[in-house]
């Protein structure tokens, strides 16, 4: 390859090129990959100039932020973690990979794995929560998903290649502004931002994506201690690493260098491999060579990589799509769809209103006849596009099914059985949504909502955000409902009537007074496509909820950041010690034997991580333990004390008593979701290995290993637990030296 060649392999084109000067470079061999450009036969049409025009006929690889879906949509990814489900994530990316590629899309720019702390960051929603054995299961799912061997045009291949992203430490920006500013210390960079990218890495991930925010003064595609020290040398990878969009020639704005021709100095030094749309490699690296400042051996390598991955996809062998497949889900495939809403949805509250029975056609449940004016309300209730969530440019808002819509098919088919229950009054739906979108400040509507809340016998209230409040830049500095939903809330539940709040957000959100207002609460984030309908099936009770927090959710703003694995601190100091989470903390002020304290930032919740309710109740037995020497086998029988067959989501959680460094005061080790009819009992067995309860230690060297992990001798404690409170039984163990 000449040195153009090559160069042009690391381009990615910038999308705002006009047609003309697109198709020229590409002709050229100037393009490695094109992103944005969507649909088979435009690809196709590109992909033919690329192979039977340039004179290697490198194929082009084509990218397109696939997040939760292409042009059916899934829950978002927050609300994906929220179902415990990898299984159900898989098979969702699974699908979403076929549809992509039927629009010749081979290059998706997810899954999202940044752990956050703050949900005021909009990012929050492309992620999956608080958690770092969480996101590193669920990412390891969707590369699977996206990366299976599929059947398409009757050869198998995979179909789309998964890009990791953003390496690293893009959450931890300071105050959740978008962007902003990290200061990672390294053992926190290892134990809880690097271990879900390294999981997808594991899980075959074909590349990863550098990230815009300056790490400990470094922008990440400038730093050689990720992208060469940790990526290639410690974790061995040889996955593609491709920068964010201009996060290359961004090093100038960040200060970090004078030009963009220094920036591309930089970053070929870190090995960034291919510039998204920053043009600094197409612009200034053969320069570069020519003054010496990069050997041709370091774009070699950028090369290689690229040719790798297009390698790997079967692009050599099948440059094109068909393109006689247009994608339309069969029902079996929208079923997916709705159980990933449904599983996703979590019930924080229910005074026993929920579910909404009005048929006596599902076994056991509860009856509540006298529902059967339901007002549907909320300026979510009936918002195609909005349900649809953060990051969707293909999805198709004309096949979602909204809450109105599924209620609407649902009080028909229930009056239509009329004939089989005459006593019964016909379901009358009455829809008045009280604001038009969830900023609105207008407040006439809601007064024609509390005049139709008054002819109703219950109040579903669809309230949240819409989609463009969370996502890329869409950062928030409050957290409460936005425009008048809030005073929506108060003027329906002074009308006495039941009020069910369904929330449809991109994060979570300080709903701490309109909880107390409402008989239930269901949090649904956005939950795409068939949101309408998985909602409907959970309301009524066709669907059990099943769905966990993976954000603890904050009371007020200024808790945040607030999660479950912090540290203890060391006042108030107790004798046993006592974690702080025990202290009932409702208000300020609070005494242990002869001292008071005030706590003005109570640490208290609204909601912990891990949460959720379910319409049985689940009793959890006492863990049993058995270790051998580097393993420990922990099981807890479950049982289904309640009246719903449901799927219960169990959970692990350890804490090391002491050590080396203060350890956190819970840490997630393992979870499953396991379906237990009602009246049963099973039996949950996990098995965690030593090395499971190690962490990052500058100063210790594991011999096995070139990574510096410690696993201290000292006694732990284990919980399995319906949430991360862990209020059930526990047991001890200990690692001898
Ligand atoms: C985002 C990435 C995204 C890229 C391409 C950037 O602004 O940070 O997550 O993949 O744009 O659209």
């Amino acid at each position: 390859m000449t040195i153009e060649e090559k160069i042009g392999q690391m381009n990615q084109l910038d999308p705002s090129w006009n047609a003309e000067e697109k198709e020229a470079l590409i002709r050229e061999g100037r393009v490695g990959s094109v992103f944005n450009i969507v649909g088979a036969k435009e690809v196709n049409r590109l992909q033919r100039m690329a192979v039977e025009e340039t004179r290697l006929g490198i194929p082009l690889i084509a990218a397109r932020d696939v997040i939760h879906g292409f042009n059916t949509i899934y829950p978002i990814p927050l609300a994906q973690g929220a179902t415990w489900n990898p299984a159900l994530v898989e098979q969702a990316a699974r699908l979403t990979a076929r549809e992509a590629y039927g629009a010749g899309i081979r290059w998706a720019f997810s899954p999202m794995v940044d752990v956050a702390h703050d949900p005021r960051w909009g990012r929050v929603a492309e992620g999956y929560g608080e958690d770092t054995y969480l996101a590193s299961v669920m990412a390891a799912a969707v590369v699977r998903g996206y990366q299976n061997d599929q059947m398409v045009n009757g050869k198998m291949q995979k179909c789309l290649a998964a890009c990791v992203k953003h390496f690293a430490g893009y959450s931890a920006s300071e105050g959740g502004r978008d962007y902003n500013t990290t200061w990672i210390p390294e053992t926190q960079l290892r134990d809880v931002y690097l271990p879900p990218f390294k999981a997808a890495l594991d899980a075959g991930a074909m590349s990863v994506m550098c990230s815009f925010n300056d790490l400990n003064g470094l922008p990440s595609s400038a730093n050689p201690h990720l992208n060469i020290d940790i990526l290639r040398h410690e974790w061995g990878s040889d996955a593609l690493l491709v920068s964010d969009w201009g996060s290359g020639s961004d090093l100038v704005p960040h200060g970090l260098v004078a030009d963009k021709k220094e920036a591309a100095l930089r970053c070929i030094n870190a090995r960034m491999e291919m510039d998204m749309q920053g043009n600094i490699y197409t612009d200034y690296l053969q320069q570069l060579l020519e003054e010496g400042k990069v050997k041709e051996s370091q774009i070699d390598e950028c090369v290689r990589s690229i040719l790798r991955m297009k390698y790997r996809l079967g692009l050599f062998d099948h440059p094109y799509v068909p393109e006689d497949q247009p994608m339309v889900y069969s029902s079996r495939e929208l079923a997916v769809v709705t159980r990933t809403a449904e599983e996703s949805a979590v019930l924080l509250k229910n005074d026993g209103v929920l579910p909404l029975s009005v048929s006596k056609t599902l076994h056991d449940q509860t009856l509540h006849d006298q529902m059967v004016n339901i007002l549907i309300c909320g300026p979510l209730a009936d918002q195609p596009k909005e349900q649809l969530g953060t990051w969707v440019f293909d999805g198709l808002p004309e096949r979602s099914v909204t809450p109105l819509m599924a209620f609407s098919e649902w009080a028909d088919s229930i009056n239509d059985m009329s004939p089989l229950a005459p006593n019964r009054p016909p379901v009358t739906l009455l829809y008045e949504p009280g604001l038009t979108y969830s900023r609105d400040r207008n407040r006439e509507g809601i007064a024609r909502a509390v005049a139709a809340a008054r002819k109703a016998d219950i109040i579903l209230y669809f309230c949240g955000e819409e989609a463009i409040l969370s996502g890329e830049a869409r950062c928030r500095a409050d957290l409460d409902l936005p425009g008048s939903q809030c005073e929506m809330m108060d003027a329906l539940a002074a009308t006495g009537k039941p009020v069910v709040m369904i929330v449809m957000a991109g994060r979570p959100l300080t709903i701490g007074a309109q909880a107390e207002q409402a008989a239930a609460v269901l949090y649904a984030l956005h939950g795409g496509t068939m949101a309408g309908t998985a909602l409907c099936r959970l309301l009524t009770g066709r669907a059990v909820p099943s769905g966990k927090t993976t954000m603890t959710f904050p009371k007020m703003v200024g808790q945040i950041p607030l999660y479950y694995n912090r540290h203890n601190t060391g006042r108030p100091s107790y004798d046993p010690p006592m974690l702080i989470d025990s202290i009932p903390i409702g208000c300020p002020q609070f005494s242990i034997g002869q001292s008071s304290y005030w706590l003005e930032t109570p640490t208290e919740p609204l909601y912990p991580f891990g949460y959720g309710l379910s319409y049985t109740t689940f009793e959890y037995g006492e863990p049993e333990m058995e270790q051998t020497q580097d393993t420990l086998f922990v099981s807890c029988a479950v049982t289904n004390t309640g009246r719903y067959d449901a799927y219960e989501v169990v959970q692990l959680y350890t804490r090391q008593l002491s050590g080396d460094l203060v350890r956190p005061l819970k840490e997630l080790k393992g979870f499953e979701k396991v379906f237990i009819p009602a009246g049963e009992t099973r039996t949950v067995r996990f098995d965690l290995n030593r090395g499971q309860l190690g962490y990052w230690h500058e100063q210790k060297r594991d011999c096995e290993s070139r990574v510096w992990f410690a696993t201290d001798p000292a006694e732990y404690e284990i919980w399995v637990a319906p949430d991360s409170r862990c209020t059930t039984h526990s047991v001890r163990f200990s690692i001898e030296k």
